[in-house]
């Protein structure tokens, strides 16, 4: 799949270029080099765990819409980081907004996750969505989201923004399926029914998804994050040929985005039950790689060579353990990040909703006294 090329510099007011976020412990360890705390923020730091989201939300506005309120999403996007002191914002959006934007009829179904109003099961239904209409980084639709990142920003003053979005694979395990599904069988069916058609559905999502993270990086958010959650539905040689193509093209629209000096915007790659592809997942153009909860971090960096920079993987589950058995998970898993150049602490997947946020704010504390030992 040929990877579009696209203009580079970053804009004279974006964070990394001023240099406001450059410094930051979550940058420099994006880029391999190690500060003296350990940075962390959670996936899903944002959303039901926090009794101001619960508030926010009381209005009964669909989720999808508070993700284009640019006021609403800029705060809920703020709520974490003034609570729990994480080093970095994670943008509240979804990463179905682009299908949205792009014309998909869907919805969040509470508990449930995303819903189409009709799936893409055929070679037709790709060709209808494909010639319905697609989505460029510089469209008007995606103004929402440039405003609440621009708002967001101006907001976190040092603190790094990071933007996101939904690898193809994960996208179309929702599209295919028309709703969750457990092991996204009509995806992995079309891939190998109809090869060319998944071929174009795949390019579809990439540059869909593509254009969504272009947005936020452009109007400034200091790093990038691909979620290719279901990827571990899929075995090595289908996750190489048939999706790590489409998700190189997708990071290729926010590759080597670049400040003055000439750094450029950091990516990390995750996925869930991705270990026997983490190094494709890394040759799919990212700089760090996200590690879920079920592979020890010492495990993934020789797996990766020792070379890059790692992002996890607190087990979500241990958040309700007690709290000496969730200290000493966290110290093992600080201790196996030594074995990658820099560690970004995380969870090895989000935040449950039932979880005390009392929890989370005293574990930002452990990382970063642990990490000034
Ligand atoms: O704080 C953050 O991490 C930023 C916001 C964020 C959301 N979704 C907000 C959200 C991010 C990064 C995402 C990405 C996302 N969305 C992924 C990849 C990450 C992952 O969890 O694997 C996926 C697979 C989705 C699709 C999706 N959206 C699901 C499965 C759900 C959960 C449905 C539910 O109700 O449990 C959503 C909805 C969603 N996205 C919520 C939030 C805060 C919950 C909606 C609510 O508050 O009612």
């Amino acid at each position: 799949m040929a990877e579009p090329s696209h203009p580079r510099p970053l804009p004279a007011e974006h964070p990394l270029t001023t240099g406001a976020t450059a410094s930051s412990s979550l940058v420099q360890a994006y880029r391999g080099v190690r500060s003296a705390t350990t940075p962390v923020w959670f996936m899903r730091q944002a959303g039901r765990s926090l009794p101001e989201y619960r508030a926010l939300r009381a209005d009964h506005k669909s989720m999808l819409d508070t993700c284009l309120d640019p006021a609403l999403a800029s705060e809920i996007t703020l709520q974490p980081v003034r609570r729990h002191s994480v080093d970095a914002g994670i943008f509240f959006s979804d990463i179905v907004i682009p299908l949205r934007l792009a014309g998909v009829d869907v919805e969040i179904a509470a508990g449930t996750g995303p819903v189409f109003d009709r799936a893409v099961r055929t070679a037709a239904d790709v060709d209808a969505l494909v010639g319905g209409g697609s989505l460029r980084d510089d469209d008007d639709a995606l103004e929402p989201v440039r405003e609440a990142v621009r708002r967001t920003v101006a907001q976190l003053g040092a603190t790094p923004l990071i933007g996101f979005a939904g690898a193809p694979f994960t996208l179309a395990a929702y599209l295919v399926e028309g709703r969750p599904s457990r092991d996204h069988l009509a995806a992995r069916r079309l891939m190998h029914t109809d090869p060319d058609a998944w071929a174009r559905l795949m390019a579809w999502c990439a540059d869909v998804t593509g254009a969504f993270l272009r947005a936020q990086l452009l109007a400034g958010a200091s790093a990038g994050q691909l979620f290719d959650s279901w990827a571990g539905s899929l075995s090595r040689a289908d996750y190489v040929q048939h999706v790590a193509p489409a998700s190189a093209r997708a990071l290729s629209w926010a590759r080597g985005l670049a400040a003055g000096d000439g750094t450029t915007v950091p990516l990390v790659h995750f996925g869930l039950g991705t270990a026997s592809f983490l190094d494709a997942m890394k040759d799919a153009a990212a700089d760090v790689i996200g590690v879920d909860y079920r592979l020890p971090l010492d495990e993934a960096s020789r797996i990766l060579g020792g070379t890059v920079p790692l992002q996890g993987n607190i087990d979500p589950a241990l958040l309700a353990a007690p709290w000496p058995v969730l200290e000493a998970h966290t110290r093992d898993v600080l201790r196996r990040g030594r074995s990658a150049p820099a560690h970004v602490v995380n969870l090895g997947h989000g935040v449950p909703p039932d979880t005390d946020p009392d929890v989370l704010t005293r574990l930002v504390a452990l990382v970063h006294e642990a990490g000034a030992e």
